[in-house]
């Protein structure tokens, strides 16, 4: 199973068997000796898709909650 988990103010993380492709598919080799791949959404990684941290410094702020969901 993928989990994609939306972090308060930060990357989009992915739990489970992925694979992410460029858009010729071209395979991204995600950061090693990490359990989950984190993935920009602030825009402003240079590792990008991955998340480098710098969401941390930007002052990206993206607190949305899903309405009507419910937790696992
Ligand atoms: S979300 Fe972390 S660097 Fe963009």
């Amino acid at each position: 199973m993928v989990t994609i988990k939306v972090r308060e103010n930060g990357p989009y993380v992915v739990t489970g068997p992925v694979t992410i492709t460029d858009a010729d598919g071209a395979l991204y080799t995600p950061p090693e000796g990490k359990p989950n791949i984190a993935l920009c959404r602030c825009g402003g990684s240079s590792t990008k898709p991955f998340c480098d941290g710098t969401h941390n410094a930007n002052g990206f702020l993206a607190p949305e909650r899903a309405s009507g969901g419910e937790a696992p």
